[in-house]
């Protein structure tokens, strides 16, 4: 069988993971980086695919697809709708858009063209996460009533780039509050959060914070608790835990080495994984190849599009109630056509 033909706009942190990964995939082929800098040609060259620094030569190539929009946040919208336009399925990453409005152009299009779309929510396709999800299907523990997530990031990012990916609500912020949504079966209704920033203060600078705590509240009446920060000086530490009627399963932290040291002078666990990338690595081929199966099998993709617009709901709206110190209701913006 032919293999997939795929397209990779951004040859950065994320653009390269989705461009080794396309290229060690058995039925998917990478045809085309395209960035607007020269590390995309860089990239191209190590997977013997053609580069561009505009959209237009890889849009026009029949061969393709699939894209996988890895781009900056606050260029998804534009090379979205340049996709959806010239009829190839797409992975966009996470944030959809830097607005609302954005995320719903998006949608909006897709919707309309029947677009494949998927959304890189990869912490779904983690192995310990997704037996959480079923055991939470299966009733294990009952009705879930209470969700709490932890990640707090190893290193601060420069404020700036922290800014052009979203800003922590909403680039960070997105994984969990779907991971959220995905676990509890139920669509978020309102959020509270308060934000600091205690790492550096220039995030202000960009109305961006560094360390938040966030509630939000869905319409089957659970709640869940995230706590989010970007400095631990241990690792990449992220965790959940969700509590039902009847026990509570944790998706627990992760080690990167499964031994434990035992001696007189007390116990010694391993270390966490160094970032998100080393603790998350599997997820990302896993979210591929389901996307290649969707793409061959002519399915939608899970998580989509209306996925990643309920996220961004949330992220909007956590932006508001951090800013302004009260509730906000999140209005349903991704069930509706
Ligand atoms: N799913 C995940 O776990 C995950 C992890 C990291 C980043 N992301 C997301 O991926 C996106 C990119 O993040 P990153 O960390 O790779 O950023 P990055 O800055 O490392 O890379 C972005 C790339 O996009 C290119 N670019 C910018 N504007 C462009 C344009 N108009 N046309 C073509 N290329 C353009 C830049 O030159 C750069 O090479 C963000 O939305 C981010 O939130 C997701």
């Amino acid at each position: 069988m032919r293999p997939v033909g795929f397209g990779v706009i951004g040859a950065g942190v994320i653009g390269r993971i989705h461009a080794r990964n396309i290229a060690a995939h058995g039925a998917a082929e990478l045809r085309w980086i395209v960035d607007v800098d020269a590390r995309g040609e860089a990239l191209a060259r190590t997977h013997d695919a053609r580069f561009a620094r505009e959209l237009a030569p890889m849009l026009a190539d029949p061969d393709v697809e699939v894209v996988v929009v890895g781009s900056s946040t606050d260029v998804h919208e534009a090379h979205v709708l340049a996709c959806v336009e010239a009829g190839k399925a797409l992975l966009c990453e996470k944030p959809i858009s830097d607005s609302l409005a954005g995320a719903r152009r998006c949608l909006d299009a897709v919707r309309r063209a029947g677009t494949i779309a998927a959304v890189g929510f990869n912490r779904r396709f983690d192995t310990h996460h997704r037996h959480v999800y079923d055991q939470v299907r299966a009733g294990t523990i009952g009705r879930v009533e209470m969700l709490h997530f932890v990640s707090r990031s190893p290193q601060d990012m420069e404020p700036a780039a922290a800014a052009r990916a979203g800003g922590m609500l909403r680039d960070k912020g997105s994984h969990h509050y779907d991971l959220a949504c995905w676990l509890a079966n139920a669509e978020p209704v309102e959020v509270y959060g308060s934000g600091a920033c205690l790492i550096d203060p220039r995030h202000a600078d960009y109305a961006d914070v560094d360390t938040a705590a966030i509630v939000l509240r869905f319409a089957s009446g659970a709640l869940a608790t995230f706590a989010f920060n970007r400095r631990t000086g241990y690792g990449n530490d992220e965790m959940f835990e969700v509590n039902g009627a009847r026990g509570m399963l944790c998706s627990q932290r992760q080690h990167p080495l499964g031994v434990t040291y035992y001696g007189a002078e007390g116990v010694v666990v391993p270390g966490l994984h160094a970032g998100w990338y080393e603790r998350f690595a599997p997820t990302y081929a896993a979210e591929l190849d389901a996307l290649v199966t969707a793409v061959r099998g002519g399915a939608n993709a899970t998580p989509g599009l209306a996925d990643g617009m309920r996220a961004q709901a949330i992220a909007e709206a956590a932006v508001e109630s951090v800013a302004r110190g009260r509730p906000v209701p999140i209005a349903n913006t991704w069930s509706v056509a």
